[in-house]
Formats: structure tokens, C-alpha cells, sequence
């Protein structure tokens, strides 16, 4: 059977994310939100080809070195070091192969390699904090970093990020574009962190805490840690606005 172009750019809306599973645009603890949520009521968008499909990203622009942060000068970074492995999924549960991941982080003292950090902890000359990588064909990543440490903010008094590391998911198209954070388990400041609160239903707040794999961890070398990301439906990683 013939089918004309208007019959190919028919296109599957995504699902909308469950009420609560994702951060509030405001969130008067968080004061960033405060300034920067909108005002009226959201636009929602009609999902068209332009939306759900591209971008594709070619394997020669990512190299194998890059997914490894322990490696990028010439000798290694302090601190802890660690696997972080994991898949990324679609609302059905199936894997997206050819998925950029960036992932950006503070070093092992919890100081990023950024001219906005000047807090007093020191740099590591062996670690910038900046990684990228493409899924393979089951969905899987994998980096090779150092554990980053908890680090002060302004956001109120005593105010403490706890230890985590930024990560930018590209799916197979612009509008599942991730920009999430992925934390350790059992972090004592989970408790005092706007950010980490910001997302309201607490089974949603725990699918942005990774967990400690013993099968990922290598004797002598690296401890492992497994974080899945799924990019939209019910089961979404809660990202942010
Ligand atoms: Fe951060």
C-alpha cells in the first residue's frame, strides 16, 4: 500500500509525566526556582515530527577515552574511585541505543573545576569532572570517575549539596532531552536539600539515587554503582526544569 508523506509524519505523542513525579517549577526552598519558574500557565506543546525525532549523534565525535574521567591528564585524581553503569530506557521499558550521555561533577574535596566555585577546597590538577559517552546497543553505559564530595551553597544557611553528579541525556529526540542529577545511597544531607526535595512524590525521589552494585565493583580497582534513566512514562527519572 502507498503511503503519501503526510501518512509518514504521523508521529506517537510521548505520555505525560504522573502528577508529582517531577520537580515543581517553583519551590520556594530551592530560591533559584524562585526567580526563574514561569508565571502563567504552561503551553502545552503539540508533539510533531520536528519533535520526536532527531537528533543523531555519530560514533567518530565520541571517543572510548572520553566515558573515562580518571584518565584525561597525566596522572590520576584523588579520591574514590568508582564505576557508574547503567541503561537508558523508554516509557516501555525498551532500551535506547546511540543515547548521548554528558555528565559533569565536583572533584573528591566537592569543588568543581569552574571559575564560579572559589570555596575554599582544593582542586585536583588531575581532574577536570567531565565526561560523555553513547549508549550501546542494550541501552548500557558506562563512566569511570571518582566519587564527588558534598559541597556549600548559598541557597540558605549551612546549605550543603549532597555528593552527586549531573548528568544530560539526549534520547532519540530533542524533546527527551534528560538534564538530571544522580546521587549516592544513604547520603545524610538527602534531608536538607531543596533540590533533592524539589520532587514532591518520594518513590520518584529515589529513582534519582543510584545504588551500590558489588557486581559492577572490581576487586582491587573500583567500586561500582548502577543508575537506569528513563526518559518519559511512569516510571520516568524525575529531571529538571
Ligand atoms: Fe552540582
Amino acid at each position: 500500500m502507498d503511503c503519501t508523506v503526510s501518512d509518514r509524519l504521523i508521529v506517537q505523542p510521548y505520555r505525560r509525566p504522573e502528577p508529582g513525579s517531577q520537580p515543581e517549577s517553583l519551590h520556594e526552598a530551592y530560591r533559584a526556582s524562585i526567580l526563574r519558574s514561569p508565571r502563567k500557565p504552561l503551553v502545552l506543546i503539540p508533539h510533531t515530527a520536528s519533535e520526536v525525532t532527531g537528533p543523531v549523534f555519530g560514533r567518530d565525535d565520541v571517543k572510548e577515552a572520553d566515558r573515562d574521567l580518571t584518565r584525561q591528564h597525566a596522572g590520576e585524581p584523588l579520591g574514590e574511585r568508582i564505576i557508574v553503569t547503567g541503561r537508558v530506557l523508554d516509557s516501555n521499558g525498551r532500551a535506547i541505543p546511540g543515547a548521548l550521555i554528558e555528565i559533569w561533577q565536583a572533584n573528591s574535596a566537592g569543588r568543581y573545576a569552574h571559575a564560579n566555585d572559589q570555596h575554599p577546597a582544593p582542586l585536583d590538577p588531575n581532574f577536570t569532572g567531565t565526561g560523555r559517552t553513547l549508549t550501546d546497543d542494550d541501552g548500557a553505559y558506562r563512566f569511570v570517575t571518582i566519587k564527588p564530595g558534598p559541597y556549600p551553597w548559598l541557597n540558605h544557611y549551612n546549605a550543603w549539596r549532597p555528593a552527586h553528579i549531573h548528568f544530560s541525556i539526549f534520547g532519540a529526540a530533542f524533546i527527551s532531552r534528560l538534564v538530571t542529577q544522580m546521587y549516592f545511597p544513604g547520603d545524610p544531607l538527602f534531608a536538607f536539600d531543596p533540590i533533592f526535595q524539589s520532587v514532591p512524590d518520594e518513590k520518584a525521589r529515589q529513582r534519582l539515587v543510584s545504588r551500590f552494585d558489588l557486581a559492577t565493583t572490581e576487586p582491587q580497582w573500583a567500586t561500582g554503582y548502577r543508575f537506569d534513566i528513563v526518559l518519559r512514562g511512569q516510571e520516568a527519572t524525575p529531571f529538571e526544569k
